[in-house]
């Protein structure tokens, strides 16, 4: 058995996959993130965009354009970001080393930039774990990779208590944009929240590295963008997301796309005798006999997914974009040993 190696770190990582298990890039089906399988097109760029320095005033369009989209509070501090990933690493630099308590499993990169920043970090299984010690609790919500996730009242109070000891509740909502009922946005006129937000999963275009904190009012924001510093995302950046934040019926339409195909992932997979453990509309967390074997039996079919080193069992499937795709992933199944 071959471990799963980087794979088993992040999703993505193709190049890699096709040095060890073979094939040309163009032949995988890669399924091995949450990002949505039909992305916003592209739409056409004014030369400006390219050639000068992005301008504050489009910089600020773009923030107004988000806090519209996310449904924020009007005292919501924005700052937009090169991805969430940017966020979460400077984040905790920002803070004084103290108890951080992190929902897991989660998102790794949390865990490792609080770690890196000093902080203790305990790991706990749910938010009604943390104690009078943690000046902060970090979750996703809803959760990456299975999909768990918390009422706003549920969290609003955790907050509460956080805040009444001066701490603060981050949280990861990479995942809420076909959620939006889960969203603390409309809250953030309270005091102690910190929200990440992604644009790459929904508008399938994570290349693009766009993300936003999406903070209540205090000097944190203010920080964030100090440490990020001038012209953190590019001019076509913030043409890409003026546009497609703001694009309700592509929104809509891409809900409606999720909504049915994400069933049929469920009931394929059900059938194919793999146990749903949880998951989003954009990917599937399931428990086999070996997580690990079938990453590699599907990778030898050029079928990219993600497994995790600490969880052997675990394997998660992004959605498939088509009837094909999801048949050639049955077939590949089907074919196990
Ligand atoms: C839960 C979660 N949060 C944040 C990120 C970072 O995404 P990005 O930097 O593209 O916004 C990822 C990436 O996979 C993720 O899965």
């Amino acid at each position: 058995m071959i471990e799963p190696g980087p794979h088993s770190v992040h999703g993505g990582g193709l190049a890699a996959a096709v040095r060890r298990f073979g094939g040309r890039p163009g032949e995988w089906l890669d399924l091995s993130t949450g990002i949505s399988p039909w992305p916003y097109q592209l739409p056409p760029f004014p030369p400006q965009a390219w050639q000068r320095l992005p301008e504050p005033e489009t910089m600020a369009a773009l923030v107004e354009t988000a806090g519209v989209a996310y449904d924020c509070a009007a005292a919501a501090q924005i700052v937009p970001a090169p991805g969430s990933q940017a966020l979460i690493q400077r984040l905790p630099e920002l803070l004084r080393p103290g108890a951080c308590a992190i929902v897991g499993p989660t998102y790794g990169e949390h865990a490792t930039s609080w770690t890196r920043a000093g902080h203790r970090v305990d790991a706990i299984a749910a938010p009604d774990q943390v104690t009078d010690e943690h000046r902060v609790l970090v979750l996703g919500n809803p959760n990456n990779p299975d999909g768990r996730s918390w009422p706003p009242e549920a969290l609003l109070a955790a907050s509460a208590a956080l805040r009444a000891r001066g701490g603060l509740l981050v949280v990861d909502e990479a995942f809420a944009d076909l959620q939006p009922e889960l969203s603390l946005a409309p809250h953030l006129d309270q005091p102690g929240l910190c929200l990440l937000r992604s644009f790459g999963k929904v508008f399938g275009l994570a290349g693009v590295r766009l993300g936003f904190a999406l903070c209540s009012p205090g000097p944190l924001a203010a920080r964030l963008v100090e440490s990020l510093g001038p012209w953190p995302v590019s001019g076509v950046t913030i043409q890409m997301g003026l546009r497609a934040l703001a694009d309700r019926d592509w929104i809509n339409l891409t809900r409606a796309r999720l909504g049915r195909a994400m069933p049929k992932l469920h009931d394929m997979l059900t059938a194919a005798g793999l146990e749903i453990l949880g998951g989003t509309s954009l990917f599937v967390l399931v428990a086999a006999a070996d997580g690990w074997a079938l990453f590699e039996h599907l990778a030898k079919a050029q079928i990219l997914t993600r497994p995790f080193a600490l969880q052997r069992a675990w394997l998660r499937i992004g959605l498939p974009r088509d009837d094909l795709a999801r048949g050639r992933l049955a077939e590949a199944l089907a074919s196990r040993p």
